[in-house]
Order: C-alpha cells, then sequence, then structure tokens
C-alpha cells in the first residue's frame, strides 16, 4: 500500500493500474479490504485507488481530540488524496454504504472533480432521531466496551442468508477487520453517520452519468430505496446484484465487477493531464 498524508492524518492506500480513475470508498466499520474482488478485476483497465478512511484499517489513527462532523472530513481527505496521488482529471468516485454517504458530500463539495458517481448499498436521507440516538449508543458503547459486539451483531445485516450459511470464510474476515478497527474510530464515525446532511435535494444536481448498485437482499439499504435513490438522478441506471446483501461486491463480485467496467467505459472521461504525479 501507498502512504500520502492528507489533512494531517497519514492515508494508506491500493493505487493499482492505469486508465480512467476509480476511486472506491468502503463502509462502516471496515476497510479497502471489502474491495478485494473489485481490485485486481478492474485495474485491468482503470487506475483504481482504494484508501483506508482516516482512522481505518492501516491508516493515522484519529487522536482523541478528533470528532468527525458529518461525512465531511472524510469527503476532503478524498480530495486531498487525489491531490497527492497526483489526479486532476475527472475521477468516477464509487462508495458503498457509508462509502456511499461520503460520496456524496464529495458531490456537495467537490462535484467538479467527477466524472461518474457510483452509489452502492446506501442512502440519500438522513437518520431518523431514533438512527440518531442508536448511533450515539453504538459510538459510547463501542468506547466502553470495544467492537467486539459489532463483529457478532452486524454481520447478520451485511451478508445475505446464503452468504452467512456457504461462505463462512467472507463473514470470518469482515469479522476480523471490525475486531481489529479502533473504537475512537467506530465512535467518531458512527457519530458522523448520526450527523450526514440530508442529500436527497442534492441528487438532481449531480454533474454527472451514476450507477446505482444494490444487492437484491440488502436489508439495510432495500432494493425499493435505491430505486427511488437511482430515478431522484439525472441520469443514472441502477442494477440490481443477485446473490447480494448489503457487501453485495464481496457475494456477488462478477456481477457487480461487470456492471461497474461496463458503467465506466460508457463515460467520455479525458484522458489523464500529463506531468508529475505518478
Ligand atoms: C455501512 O455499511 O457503512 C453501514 O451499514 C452504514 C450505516 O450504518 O448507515
Amino acid at each position: 500500500m501507498q502512504r500520502a498524508t492528507v489533512n494531517d492524518v497519514e492515508l494508506a492506500y491500493v493505487d493499482q493500474g492505469t486508465g480512467p480513475v476509480v476511486l472506491l470508498v468502503h463502509g462502516f466499520p471496515l476497510d479497502h479490504t471489502m474491495w478485494r474482488s473489485q481490485i485486481d478485476a478492474l485495474a485491468e483497465r482503470c487506475r483504481v485507488l482504494a484508501p483506508d478512511l482516516r482512522g481505518f484499517g492501516r491508516s493515522g489513527p484519529v487522536d482523541e481530540q478528533t470528532t468527525v462532523i458529518g461525512m465531511d472530513p472524510f469527503a476532503d481527505d478524498l480530495a486531498g488524496l487525489l491531490d497527492e496521488a497526483g489526479v486532476r482529471e475527472p475521477i468516477v468516485l464509487c462508495g458503498l454504504s457509508m462509502g456511499g454517504y461520503i460520496a456524496l458530500a464529495f458531490l456537495r463539495r467537490h462535484a467538479a472533480r467527477l466524472g461518474g458517481l457510483i452509489l452502492c448499498d446506501t442512502r440519500a436521507t438522513a437518520d431518523t432521531a431514533d438512527g440518531i440516538a442508536a448511533r450515539r449508543q453504538t459510538a459510547q458503547r463501542v468506547l466502553d466496551e470495544g467492537p467486539g459486539f459489532l463483529a457478532e451483531t452486524m454481520p447478520s445485516k451485511l451478508f445475505a442468508p446464503a452468504t452467512l450459511q456457504e461462505r463462512p470464510e467472507l463473514v470470518d474476515a469482515i469479522r476480523d477487520v471490525i475486531l481489529h478497527t479502533d473504537r475512537r474510530t467506530i465512535a467518531a464515525a458512527s457519530l458522523g453517520m448520526g450527523q450526514r446532511m440530508d442529500s436527497t435535494d442534492l441528487l438532481p444536481t449531480a454533474p454527472c452519468p451514476a450507477l446505482v448498485l444494490v444487492g437484491q437482499e440488502d436489508v439495510l439499504s432495500p432494493p425499493a430505496e435505491m430505486r427511488a435513490l437511482a430515478d431522484a438522478l439525472p441520469q443514472a441506471q441502477f442494477v440490481e446484484i443477485p446473490g447480494g446483501g448489503h457487501l453485495a461486491p464481496l457475494e456477488n463480485p462478477e456481477a457487480v465487477n461487470r456492471a461497474i467496467l461496463s458503467f465506466v467505459s460508457s463515460l467520455a472521461l479525458p484522458a489523464p493531464a500529463d506531468g508529475p504525479g505518478r
């Protein structure tokens, strides 16, 4: 992995392949390895950037004082990472779940950098009052106890029933990532998600084509909700991934990779600018 200091945090990221830049943004409380079945496949035709967000995976820890306000600091880190990686051309930004919330914050703050937007298993609405209260409870509990309870409870919501039964290696890998995530990072991200803005009104302003992907068996951001999100975007394709739950890219990578590569090749993205960078 490469490393770059962005907004005072050292971010670890994969930078692989050449071609149009596809920036993959992971969900909560995970890291870039949730894209492990995408990176090699997409890098055959694209330049894939897959960071660990601040505090997650191998990126530098968030310190005691760090509070994440909404999703904006993560979005600004991505913009800073593009600068550090020498990317000046429009990119395809692909975020899953919390990564999708971050992609929408990026759309609000850095729209000019977008050549395409991929939203996977996510939502545009803000949390309800009950949802915000649950985020606060999660944050406090993880600070008190560590992430063990999340490693136990989250997989049943993240995967389709068949994945849970038949692919224990995928479930164990995700459990392991959760268990190794710093409790302060999880708490900050949980509170940050509770503070995120409602992006419903932002969707019609998207300046670029979009692809909306959802696992057919996603219970956290179900297909009907994702279809409504796609309908609110000015130029969006909607694709349901068979056999996928909330982590469809891990559960059915062939279908996800096919949809992403076909979307990227449909975009008339300008070639990377010459000059320093890589
Ligand atoms: C995620 O997968 O990133 C989370 O399910 C997002 C959330 O808790 O809203």
